[in-house]
């Protein structure tokens, strides 16, 4: 079981990154790009996608821009994240042509890929439907190794992600702490500090961190980088099942103490998505939390009312620094009727200038050099610039196709050891055995 990913991301250092950014969002928000008129057409094509995030707010005046220009119908059907895999499984599993375009999370492409699910985005299947060269060049190596599947290209970028911390300035300020914690030992110093009971009626008003543990993908992005600054993977390079060695069970037992021996997350994390994250670290709940470069968008809205206030640094790092691999991609579903005109809208919705309007509009980041070259991004969104660097320290999740079905043991013990019902080690061994059990197949 190869690891291709893992050489990652050629965007390259920044030492200890700490940005407290220009605002980027104050500005005008410009009109979604024009589409080029397709050569293909079709009455109509149908995307599945999600709905409850930043890039949702971008993805739909774009879809409504490509409708008008191009007389092409795009019906949406929209899934809550967390239900969006196991939801387009269930329908590409058909063959039916229900869906023209798919939207996807990093890791299903590799799933997607071997099922069948999508078609290859380079030619091989149709000429029309292929990258041109020039983008090529233009998306980081990590990014076309997320989209390559036994050597053909799947899907293609829109938004990246990768975990970033996110601090009060003034919170951390008035408690007499200077930068943003860079170590793990400090995260917890800090987070004792800013963990506090304002009226002393024994329920604690602000926490010092917070992080999404909710059985999902999201906790496992939280466990996969921890394992990664105190040195480890899930599963090496050689396909090697190690989600139960040292780094590890270090990286679970951190977890566990942050919630329950230091007390600085709340308890709750165990049922947090990133909505809770954005919701409580908006609201002032959390001095600190982890997320995705989404929330700067958020922080830094004209109506935020920590705006101003907030700094984003590269994550804490045990041994080394890590951070999720995250992002959405597009791919078109192999029963698609439509393929070509989906192929239209896909490349329209990736496009230099629809990232560029997207960052404008909900600040999701695209995989591509030359938006960090662009000048109005610079001019105006200069924010994102440090992500270029900071990628760095982006570690993927296992691009295995058995993904999808090995990171459901994966959370549910994770579940176990943050409510004290198995030491980390227990869970992580049962998790390995499992593991081992259903790859061996
Ligand atoms: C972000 C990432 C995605 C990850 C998800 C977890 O959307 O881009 O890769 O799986 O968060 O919630």
């Amino acid at each position: 079981m190869a690891f291709p990913n893992l050489k990652v991301v050629g965007i390259m250092v920044v030492g200890c990154v700490v940005f407290t950014a220009s605002l980027g969002l104050t500005q005008e928000i410009p009109s979604p790009p024009t589409p080029p008129q397709p050569m293909y057409k079709s009455e109509k094509i149908v995307v599945a996608m999600r709905a409850e995030f930043s890039d949702y707010k971008s993805l739909v005046p774009l879809m409504q821009k490509f409708e008008k220009e191009t007389g092409i119908r795009i019906e949406h059907i929209d899934y809550p994240a967390v239900a969006l895999r196991d939801n387009l499984i269930t329908v590409l599993a058909t063959g039916a042509p229900t869906y023209d375009v798919v939207l996807m999370d990093i890791v299903f492409i590799p799933e997607f890929a071997a099922a069948g699910f999508i078609i290859p985005l380079d030619g091989s299947k149709d000429p029309f439907i292929a990258y041109t060269k020039d983008d090529l060049a233009d998306y980081f190596p990590g990014c076309i190794d997320a989209v390559t599947y036994k050597g053909h290209l799947y899907a293609k970028d829109y938004s990246s992600d990768i975990g970033m911390l996110y601090y009060r300035k003034d919170l951390l300020s008035d408690a007499g702490l200077g930068g943003p914690p860079t170590t793990w030992d400090e995260l917890i110093s800090y987070a004792k500090k800013l963990t506090k009971d304002f009226n002393g009626d024994g329920v604690t008003d602000q926490w010092g961190y917070a992080f999404t543990a909710k059985e999902y993908e999201g906790c496992l992005c939280i466990f996969n980088e921890l394992v990664a600054q105190a040195g480890g993977s899930l599963i090496d390079k050689q396909g090697n099942v190690t989600v139960n060695e040292p780094p590890a069970v270090k990286a679970l037992q951190f977890m566990v103490d942050l919630r329950n021996k230091y007390k600085v997350v709340p308890p709750g994390v165990v049922n947090y998505t990133e909505k809770d994250i954005h919701t409580g670290f908006i609201n002032g709940k959390f001095a600190m939390a982890r997320n995705w470069p989404y929330m700067w968008g958020m922080c830094e809205a004209p109506d935020s009312p920590i705006r101003g206030k907030v700094g984003m640094s590269k994550l804490p790092r045990l041994k080394q620094g890590g951070s999720t691999m995250g992002g959405w991609f597009f791919g078109i579903a192999a029963g698609s009727k439509r393929k070509r005109a989906a192929w239209e809208l896909i490349k329209y919705l990736t496009s230099r200038e629809s990232s560029v309007y997207m960052c404008y509009k909900s600040a999701d980041i695209p995989y591509r050099r030359s938006f960090f070259e662009d000048p109005r991004v610079k001019r105006d969104l200069s924010w994102v610039l440090p992500f270029k660097d900071g990628m760095k320290d982006a570690v993927p999740r296992p691009s295995i196709p058995e993904w999808g079905t090995i990171k459901k043991p994966l959370w549910t013990e994770i579940a176990k050891a943050l409510i004290g019902q198995k030491t980390p080690k227990q869970a992580l061994n049962d998790v390995a055995e499992e593991w081992k059990r259903i790859l061996s197949k």
